[in-house]
């Protein structure tokens, strides 16, 4: 009996000789215990070096080796190839301009990444004071308690791979939906006991285009290889920007002083 084999149906695209993306076949020997990013590796070590694809620590922590697997988006390099049948398909993101072959263009979610403000915001006039909430210890760093590191601490684990953004059907009709993982990272400081720039996210949360325009499919949360369940974290930011806009119909804001300083520590 000889080796195994599978066939991998690749995107290739060169921005400088194709109109569109088309499709080239590869079939390789696989070891069993691969995973998707070792064939595709293989291919271009021992293949065709020709491919252009985004990997880096092999461990599902850099987020850069994210494609579209069989139509899925994953995380190739936690993807296990043995789950896979004799063809597999693999294509760049879905819902990202592709840049070539299997590469995505990330600058327009990098963009919606800052809009959130993703730093702990102080209020100017009590940043460092001895008195700040949370309080701080002899070094001047702010002391949280573990349950209050619990309250956001499932929002922080987001690697950037954007597998919730190629799921996303809102985003697949409306480019510019501020998409999962950002709403999720602003929420994790909306809820920070450090930050004190809820009122500044929720107004941008209020904004066309963010957390209400999300019809709730869940695709995020099934998709994400980190469990940040970011449809939990839009769902909680929606409730949150309603109540802080009725609570700003009846209580006067202090919002002059609290323009977005970066701080924490
Ligand atoms: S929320 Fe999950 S799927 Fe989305 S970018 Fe972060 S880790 Fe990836
Ligand atoms: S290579 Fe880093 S997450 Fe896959």
């Amino acid at each position: 009996m000889g080796e195994p084999t599978k066939t991998f149906v690749i995107t290739r695209f060169d921005p400088d000789k194709d109109e569109v993306p088309k499709t080239q076949e590869y079939e390789i020997p696989v070891e069993a215990d691969w995973k998707v990013l070792d064939a595709i590796n293989f291919i271009k070590d021992e293949v065709d070096p020709s491919i252009s694809h985004r990997w880096s620590c092999r461990m599902a922590v850099c987020g850069s080796c994210g494609m579209m697997v069989d139509g899925e988006p994953k995380l190739t390099c936690k993807t296990a190839l043995s789950d896979y049948g004799d063809r597999v398909t693999v294509e760049p993101l879905a819902n990202f301009p592709i840049v070539r072959d299997l590469v995505t263009e990330l600058e327009g979610f990098m963009e919606k990444f800052q809009r959130v403000k993703p730093w702990v915001i102080r209020a100017k006039e009590d940043a460092g004071a001895a008195d700040s909430k949370p309080p701080m210890n002899d070094k001047g760093t702010f002391v949280q308690s573990p349950a209050e590191l619990a309250e956001f601490k499932q929002f922080s684990m987001c690697i950037n791979c954007m597998l919730c953004y190629a799921a996303c059907p809102v985003v697949a009709n409306e480019a510019e939906f501020l998409g999962p993982a950002a709403i999720a990272l602003g929420h994790r400081y909306n809820l920070d006991s450090r930050d004190q720039g809820q009122d500044e996210r929720n107004e941008i949360f209020r904004d066309e285009g963010t957390v209400f325009s999300c019809s709730f499919a869940n695709e995020c949360s099934e998709v994400c290889p980190k469990n940040v369940d970011p449809a939990a974290a839009v769902n909680q930011a929606k409730f949150g920007a309603v109540i802080d806009w009725a609570t700003s119909l009846v209580l006067p804001r202090a919002s002059a002083g609290r323009r977005g300083e970066q701080g924490g520590k």
